[in-house]
Parts: C-alpha cells; sequence; structure tokens
C-alpha cells in the first residue's frame, strides 16, 4: 500500500479522537503484512495519565485481532506540525515492527519517513529478557 493510501486513513481516524482535555486529534493508520490496515486514534481520559495515543489505539487494536507483524504506521495530527511518536508507542512499535517504517504527515511538510530504528535504537526487546 502506498504511503498517500495509509496518510489517508490515518486522517479519516483522526476524525474520532477523543480529545476534549488537550484538544489534539491524533491518527494513526498501520499496515500489517497480512495486508490489513487497523486505524486508530488518541483516546484522553479526565484523569489525564490515562490517555492513549492514536498509535497505541492502533496497535492494540490489530494485536486483538491477530495482526502482530506490521510494515509501517502513519501518523497525523490537527497541529499543523509532523507528530512524531512519544517514546511508549516507539517502544510498543519496536514489540511488533523492529523493521518497519514511520511515516509521518504535515500539510505543511509533506510527507518524511523513518525506520522505527531510527527513533528507537537500542529498544528493549524479548531478547534482553533472559
Ligand atoms: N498523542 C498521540 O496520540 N500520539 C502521538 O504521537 C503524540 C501524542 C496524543 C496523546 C494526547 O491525547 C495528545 O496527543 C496530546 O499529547
Amino acid at each position: 500500500m502506498e504511503n498517500r493510501e495509509l496518510i489517508a486513513k490515518a486522517k479519516k481516524a483522526m476524525e474520532n479522537a477523543y480529545a476534549p482535555y488537550s484538544h489534539f486529534q491524533v491518527g494513526a493508520a498501520l499496515l500489517a503484512k497480512d495486508g490489513r490496515v487497523f486505524t486508530g486514534c488518541n483516546v484522553e481520559n479526565a484523569t489525564y495519565g490515562a490517555a492513549i495515543c492514536a498509535e497505541r489505539t492502533a496497535v492494540t487494536k490489530a494485536v486483538s485481532e491477530g495482526a502482530r507483524e506490521f510494515v509501517k504506521i502513519a501518523i497525523v495530527s490537527s497541529g499543523g506540525d509532523l507528530t512524531p511518536p512519544c517514546g511508549i508507542c516507539r517502544q510498543v512499535l519496536f514489540e511488533f515492527m523492529k523493521e518497519g517504517q514511520v511515516v509521518l504527515w504535515s500539510e505543511k511538510e509533506g510527507e518524511q519517513v523513518f525506520p522505527l530504528l531510527a527513533l528507537l535504537p537500542l529498544g528493549f526487546g524479548s531478547e534482553n529478557i533472559k
């Protein structure tokens, strides 16, 4: 799937963002190796700390539907700039997408693609648990 198609799905998912506290809407679209696409939006909470990022919504939906291997994830937001994934989301992506690509897009900056390993070198993985 082309990056622009995945970005379009992330934009659509962003429309469902539940962000009454930050007013910062985020959408993500995750391409699985089997060709399925799982989308996600951020889901905030009155306790603030219980907020779930769009990327983790997408990963959780995917894993719960039986997909565990991913090719790339597109991320967009209402902020106007590129939206790099937070540290927790990088680590969650590392679990399932070590060789994957992170596709960021904004109206202003267009598309930028990063290997996940460039955003999270030396992530903690299953091989580190002994
Ligand atoms: N957020 C995401 O959903 N993904 C990111 O990559 C960055 C931050 C959300 C969390 C929170 O709901 C809002 O954006 C402001 O931090």
